[in-house]
């Protein structure tokens, strides 16, 4: 089955959308527009181009920062201590339709997402992609792909410099 992955439009069918987390349904329903409006967030929406549409999964990244002391302790003493938050991108919500899950798309949307947010720390600084796993079974996900824990957080990163071995 082919699918497009594009900047979230008006005319993406997402009324019906159901990823086994209602947060996310409605963020996708009500909320990512609104995020992309006002440029808190990039959403990419992967579509059933058979179906007319239809999103089958989605991503959001954003530009971030966390604070030095959140920071792996082996990798502070990299940075300059004038660095007192650390540039990230933060890949804030991704999710797939449950009528589609086990079939591949939530790992080539999160590769994809990963691809772009290399591509953009190359024009602009980011250390790592940052994610905020929503619950457990999000958590094992990220740390399937190698994401680590960061201290003290609940949050999980992958260093750029390790996503970029997946593209050079
Ligand atoms: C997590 C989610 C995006 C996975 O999407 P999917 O399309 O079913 O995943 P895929 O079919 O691409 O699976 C990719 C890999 O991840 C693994 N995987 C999928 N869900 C997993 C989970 N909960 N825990 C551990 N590994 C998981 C698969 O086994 C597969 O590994 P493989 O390539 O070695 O076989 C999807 O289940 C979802 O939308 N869940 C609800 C929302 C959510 O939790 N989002 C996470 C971030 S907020």
């Amino acid at each position: 089955m082919g699918f497009l992955t594009e900047n979230l439009h008006a005319s993406h069918v997402r009324s019906d959308f159901q990823c086994g987390n209602s947060l996310l349904d409605q963020y996708l329903m009500l909320q990512a527009s609104q995020d992309v409006k006002k440029r808190l967030a990039a959403c990419f929406v992967c579509t059933d181009v058979v179906s007319s549409n239809k999103v089958i999964g989605f991503y959001t990244l954003s530009n971030s920062s966390i604070s030095r002391e959140f920071v792996p302790i082996e990798w502070q003493n990299k940075y300059p201590k004038s660095y007192h938050t650390i540039p990230t991108t933060l890949l804030g919500r991704l999710a797939v339709d449950a009528s589609f899950h086990g079939k591949g798309f939530g790992g080539k949307l999160l590769i994809e997402a990963l691809y772009r947010s290399y591509l953009a720390s190359k024009k602009i600084g980011s250390i790592a992609v940052v994610v905020d796993p929503i619950d457990v079974n999000a958590e094992e996900f990220y740390l399937s792909y190698g994401f680590q824990k960061l201290p003290d957080s609940g949050k999980l990163f992958l260093a750029m410099k390790t996503i970029e071995q997946l593209f050079v």
